[in-house]
């Protein structure tokens, strides 16, 4: 065909769509989250209507379809029959391929009808969420929307999930969650096509789950003393006869709910039931499963490190174990039971009289041996009952339970070890898949848990190690977010810690590696965030918000500063000034040259529209900016902030000591002189520091500050002591220190290390910026 035949057809294509009134759809406009693995978009569209009908097989059909027929009833005001025989055109209809893989389907949309092809229920349902995201936004409303035109795309899609298991952990302990917001978080995985829902029902703050043989497990260990408007690692010891009021728990009758209503939707419901740490509201209802049956209270916060712990010494604990264990399989039907074995202090057993008689009689060599003699005793009844059981990776140590399947958190190297020795593995890396992380700039984000996981190092995670042979990838089932809860104090906060890193997940979980790329999924994330605007889904915009890094030049003695955001190519605009922020803003190009004390403003912008918060940041330009530094003492290899030129480079830390700005020193001072490269005059230093004990880093002790000019002979000119004060907070702070004016070229700041941590181990100095002025 010539050329100009082809246009003529292009052009008679166009108006005849546009003729009919259909809308054109084009490649760009699908967006489709987790990405399916092939698509051929073709011309003309499948309009739904009052005639069109749903065509099913059998009632699990029907069951499948009426989720989706009910929301487009809701938003369109249409009515759609269900029948069991396809008319000529204008239906949807499900056909059962035997050959089809379990989750697998083939969507394939014409003008006159769309077949979803699977071998049963989970590939329908996807099937149908795909459909779902092929319709318009309006699709998620709960009441008509008019002016709406329900058509999709015709399109040929076949699509399979890359790995099996597709979860999301729920910490139901450190603040519990009822059973209203899982169902709402089962459907939403399985919008975004995952399939696990692990509920770590038992930690120390609280026990979750029902269990009928021993009532004081939720009588006693659901419920905590109040102390919710503390920090949670500065809450009070509990006394045994503290009545608690705070917690909740979930019936077995709730449990079996929310398992069926997951089946529904091909989600399996993981019951995890920690052992044999985290276990404190158990010991605090039956102090007898301990080593030493001290009467504890639960906890109402941060316990560490983590003490009490089930006697493996005496056959009652197993008796008690097996006991629940036998209620919580007769709940869950899952093939998979987590048994925890994560962070266990084995003290009590080094001294407890039963623990050490199990070690001698089973010629066990230390504690660790005990730990692994237990987890291997806790799978035979597990195996005993048809069941699979699985470990945190701390289940490694001692030698691994021959069957145990591994959930890999520090790091991938427990998950990787496992696979070397022929187990099955689970990758939630913490640092990939910890979504209690921050996950935008520390200072404009809900208090979380201090490390830094945004958006694109999500996307960018891989289940697979690289190292790994194609036979140890082959037991890497998946992988998992885990929602810890600690700080997660609502559903509105849960909600907002979720998405849309869970939407990031959900494809590196089920789409092809190679078919996966940041770019795309950020233009196709827009789109979800509208459907989530319609849900109701308090996501978190934190993508959007702008980062602001320093480049100095020290021959120049110039600072320049570099804005950024996490998505590629952004519409970056900025201000100096204390003015409102609009599309007029100055569109921002290069790094930006800081001439004086600035106020910036900056945000991000998208068709012409400010998104996401303004990063506003008051820029001090102070005398020691672009000064060459020389360390006396080397800051950490672990915390080098950004380079030799961090404490002079403007930008400041924020409470995320992760975030490149810090440098620390263990157990050491820091001392270091700055050369201001002339005489200049000066009268006060100020040294920013964080503190955040619950991490071993606290605050200088001292603060001294001595001048020179010929960089030999220094004069101490101030200095500022202070002593230690316990601080359950992370909190920074500016430490100042004034002295009468004077002149010189060389300044030497030492900052003393407060070097022993009242936690035992050495303590951390932090230092983001030692101003002069
Ligand atoms: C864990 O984060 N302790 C499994
Ligand atoms: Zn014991």
């Amino acid at each position: 065909m010539n050329k100009v035949n082809r246009l003529l057809i292009i052009v008679f294509i166009a108006v005849t769509n546009v003729c009919l009134g259909q809308k054109v759809f084009t490649q760009k406009e699908i967006q489709i989250i987790p990405k399916p693995n092939e698509m051929v978009l073709s011309d003309g569209v499948f309009g739904f209507s009052n005639e069109t009908k749903f065509v099913i097989n059998d009632n699990a059909q029907r069951d499948i379809t009426s989720a989706l027929i009910n929301k487009l009833e809701k938003a369109s005001g249409l009515k759609f029959a269900v029948v069991l025989k396809a008319p000529k055109s204008n239906f949807v209809q499900l056909i059962i391929d035997d050959s089809f893989e379990k989750e697998a389907y083939e969507l394939k949309v014409s003008k006159k009808s769309v077949v979803i092809t699977a071998k049963g229920s989970a590939g329908f349902m996807y099937g149908l969420e795909t459909m779902r995201q092929l319709l318009p936004i309006a699709i998620e409303s709960e009441i008509v929307v008019a002016n709406t035109i329900w058509e999709i795309p015709a399109i040929d899609i076949k699509d399979k999930p890359r790995f099996q298991w597709r979860g999301l952990m729920l910490d139901l302990s450190r603040h519990f969650f009822n059973k209203e917001y899982i169902l709402k978080t089962i459907d939403r995985l399985a919008m975004h096509k995952m399939n696990v829902l692990h509920l770590h029902l038992v930690d120390d703050q609280g026990w979750r789950i029902e269990i009928k043989k021993y009532p004081k497990l939720t009588e006693v260990g659901a419920w905590r003393v109040n102390q919710e408007y503390k920090a949670w690692n500065a809450r009070a010891v509990n006394s045994p006869t503290d009545k608690g009021s705070y917690g909740g728990f979930l019936t077995q009758k709730e449990l079996k709910e929310i398992v069926k209503y997951a089946q529904s939707k091909n989600v399996e419901v993981i019951p995890e039931i920690e052992m044999p740490a985290h276990v404190s509201s158990a010991i605090a209802a039956y102090p007898e499963l301990s080593c030493f049956e001290n009467a504890i209270g639960a906890p109402s916060g941060g316990v560490w490190p983590i003490t009490d712990i089930y006697c493996v010494g005496k056959e009652s604990t197993f008796e008690f174990l097996e006991n629940v264990l036998t209620e919580v399989m007769e709940i869950f039907p899952s093939q998979y039971i987590h048994i925890g074995g994560d962070e266990a202090t084995k003290d009590h057993w080094k001294t407890c009289p039963n623990c050490q008689k199990r070690i001698q009689k089973e010629g066990l060599r230390d504690v660790n041996e005990l730990q692994s003699y237990f987890i291997k005793r806790i799978e035979q009844f597990i195996i005993s009952k048809n069941k699979k059981l699985i470990g945190w990776d701390e289940i490694l140590e001692g030698g691994l339970a021959p069957e145990a399947t591994v959930m890999s958190w520090r790091g991938t190297k427990g998950g990787i070890e496992a696979a070397e020795q022929g187990h099955d593995v689970i990758m939630t890396p913490e640092s990939h898949c910890y979504f209690n992380f921050y996950q935008g700039p520390q200072n404009e984000e809900p208090l979380a848990f201090n490390a830094f996981l945004p958006l694109n190092k999500v996307y960018a995670f891989d289940p697979v190690v690289e190292s790994m042979t194609p036979a140890e990838a082959k037991h890497v089932l998946g992988g998992q977010a885990n929602l810890w809860s600690e700080y997660i104090t609502s559903e509105a906060l849960s909600e907002y810690m979720l998405f849309p890193r869970l939407t990031a997940l959900s494809e590196v979980l089920w789409s092809t590696k190679e078919s996966r790329n940041w770019e795309g999924f950020s233009e196709r994330l827009g789109t979800m965030f509208k459907r989530y605007d319609t849900l109701g889904i308090n996501y978190a915009k934190s993508a959007y918000m702008i980062t602001a890094s320093s480049i100095v030049n020290v021959d120049a003695k110039k600072v320049f500063l570099s804005l950024e955001n996490e998505f590629p190519n952004p519409d970056i605009r900025y201000l100096i000034g204390d003015k409102d922020i609009s599309e007029n803003a100055i569109k921002y190009t290069n790094p930006i040259e800081v001439a004086g004390t600035t106020l910036l403003k900056a945000s991000l912008f998208k068709d012409e529209k400010r998104v996401g918060k303004v990063f506003i940041d008051t820029i001090k330009l102070h005398k020691a900016v672009a000064s060459k530094l020389t360390f006396k003492t080397p800051f950490s290899d672990s915390y080098k902030g950004d380079g030799s030129l961090s404490l002079v480079n403007i930008i400041r830390g924020t409470k995320n000591f992760h975030d490149g700005q810090w440098q620390a020193w263990l157990k050491d001072d820091m001392e270091v002189v700055i050369d201001l490269k002339k005489e200049k005059e000066i009268q006060q230093v100020i040294l920013g520091s964080l503190e955040s004990q619950g991490s071993g880093i606290y605050f200088p002790t001292a603060v001294t500050v001595s001048i020179s000019n010929d960089n030999i002979n220094f004069e101490e000119v101030g200095k500022l002591t202070r002593a230690f004060l316990s601080n359950g907070n992370d909190e920074l702070n500016d430490f100042k220190i004034d002295f009468v004016k004077t002149k010189a070229r060389f300044l030497k700041v030492v900052a003393t290390n407060l070097k022993k941590s009242p936690n035992g181990g050495g303590s951390w100095l932090f230092v983001d910026e030692i101003q002069v002025n």
